[in-house]
C-alpha cells in the first residue's frame, strides 16, 4: 500500500460513503475497463462471487456440463458445483501449463457427434501466464460453446496484444491480498457485453430494483465491492505496469541464474505473449538437482523463506474425485515437481540473492554446474 491509496481511502472515509456503492465503487470500474480495453466492468467482494455471478448471468445450473482445466485453485471451480453444475475436468499442456487444446477439440468432436456439449469452457490463465486462448476460443466458436476467462492471476497479462479476461463472453480478475494489486478482497467482471455487466450489479446487488421501496426481482446475492475498498483499488492500479515490471524482474533473476543449475527449469514465455509472472515458479527434477521440491521448501523455511507447493489438481482433491477427468499426467507433473519462490513485488536483489543460494545450498554434492 502506497500513499495514494491511503489519500483515496481516507476520501472515501471522509465522504461517509461506505456502502458498496459510490463514487469511488463507479471510478474503479472504468479505471479497470479502460486499463484491460473492456467495454465494462462490475467491482465484486471477490473473484469467486464473480465467477459465480458468471455462471448465472450465462444460465449455466443443474444438468449442465462446464469445462475447466484441472489444474487450478479451487476457487475456479467450486462455483461450477455452487449452481449445481457438473464439471470435466481436462489436463494441462506444457507449453502454458493451461487447459490443452487439443484434449478439449477431441471432447468437443465427441460431444457435438453425441449431442452433449457443454455450456460453457473455462480457461484458467494461471500463475500470470496465458492459456492458448487463441486456439481455445476458436473451438468455443465452432462448437458454439460460451467461453469464460478466469483471469483472477493474470492481470496485466497479454495475449496476441490483448489483456487475458476480455476474449471470453466474461472474464473475471482478485483482488484477492495475495494478487499483484489488492482490495484486500474483491474482484472484477467484465464484459464486451454492458447488459450483461449491468446484470451482474443488479444480481450482485440483492437483485433488487431502483428506487425507495424493496422490491426484488430475481434470487440475488450481496456481491458488490464496498466503496472505501475501490478507493483502495484505484490507488493500486495506479502502479499495476510497476508491479508487473517487479514481478517479471523477480523470474529473470531466478531464471537467470537457476536455469544453469542441472535439475532446475523454468516455464519459457511464448512468443508474443507478456506474463505477469505473478508467481516464479522453479521446475525441479529430484533425480538430477538431488532434492524435492517439498525438501526444497523445508530448507527455506529454515531459513525464513517462504515457498509454496503449486496447486493440487482439482482431480486429486476429494472434493472432485468423481469428476471426470481428460488427461491428467502433465497437470500431476507440474504439481510434483513445481515449487512457487518468493515472489512479492517489493523484493529486492538481495532478496532473490538469499533465495537463489538457498535453494542452490540443497543441491546434491557436485551436481550443481
Ligand atoms: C485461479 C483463481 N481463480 C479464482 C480465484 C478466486 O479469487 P478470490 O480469492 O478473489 O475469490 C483465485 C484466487 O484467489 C484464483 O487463483
Amino acid at each position: 500500500m502506497g500513499a495514494a491509496e491511503r489519500e483515496l481511502l481516507l476520501d472515501a472515509f471522509d465522504s461517509n460513503w461506505i456502502a458498496p456503492l459510490g463514487e469511488h465503487v463507479d471510478a474503479f470500474e472504468a479505471e479497470c475497463s479502460a486499463y484491460l480495453g473492456a467495454k465494462d466492468a462490475a467491482a465484486l467482494s471477490s473473484g469467486t462471487a464473480a465467477i459465480h455471478l458468471a455462471f448465472i448471468l450465462l444460465g449455466i445450473g443443474h444438468g449442465d456440463r462446464v469445462y475447466a482445466p484441472s489444474f487450478t485453485f479451487t476457487a475456479s471451480v467450486n462455483p461450477i458445483l455452487y449452481v449445481g453444475a457438473t464439471p470435466v475436468l481436462i489436463d494441462s499442456e506444457a507449453e502454458t501449463w493451461g487447459m490443452d487444446p487439443e484434449l478439449l477439440a477431441e471432447e468437443l468432436e465427441k460431444d457435438a457427434r453425441e449431442g452433449t456439449l457443454p455450456k460453457a469452457v473455462m480457461v484458467v490463465h494461471i500463475y500470470g501466464q496465458a492459456s492458448k486462448l487463441e486456439e481455445i476460443a476458436l473451438l468455443c466458436a465452432k462448437y458454439g460453446v460460451v467461453l469464460i476467462e478466469d483471469a483472477a492471476e493474470a492481470l496485466g497479462t497479454f495475449h496476441s496484444g490483448k489483456h487475458v479476461g476480455t476474449t471470453g463472453r466474461i472474464g473475471l480478475f482478485s483482488f484477492n491480498g495475495n494478487k499483484i494489486i489488492t482490495t484486500s478482497g474483491g474482484g472484477l467482471l467484465v464484459s464486451d457485453d454492458a447488459d450483461l455487466v449491468a446484470k451482474a450489479r443488479h444480481i450482485g446487488s440483492q437483485a433488487r430494483i431502483s428506487g425507495a421501496g424493496y422490491e426484488h426481482d430475481a434470487l440475488g446475492y450481496n456481491y458488490r465491492l464496498s466503496n472505501l475498498l475501490a478507493a483502495v483499488g484505484r490507488g493500486q492500479m495506479q502502479h499495476i505496469e510497476d508491479r508487473v515490471a517487479a514481478r517479471r524482474a523477480n523470474f529473470e533473476d531466478y531464471r537467470n541464474r537457476l536455469n544453469q543449475v542441472e535439475g532446475l527449469s523454468f516455464l519459457e514465455e511464448p512468443e508474443g505473449d507478456r506474463g505477469t509472472r505473478w508467481l516464479s515458479v522453479v521446475n525441479i527434477d529430484p533425480k538430477v538437482f538431488g532434492a524435492t521440491p517439498e525438501q526444497i521448501r523445508l530448507k527455506l523455511e529454515e531459513g525464513d523463506i517462504e515457498s509454496r507447493p503449486l496447486w493440487m489438481p482439482m482431480h486429486m482433491q476429494p472434493l472432485f474425485r468423481n469428476a471426470r477427468m481428460v488427461g491428467g499426467e502433465v497437470c500431476e507433473a507440474l504439481y510434483r515437481k513445481g515449487l512457487c519462490l518468493p515472489s512479492g513485488s517489493s523484493l529486492k536483489t538481495e532478496d532473490r540473492e538469499r533465495v537463489m543460494e538457498a535453494v542452490e545450498a540443497c543441491a546434491a554434492p557436485g551436481i550443481r554446474s
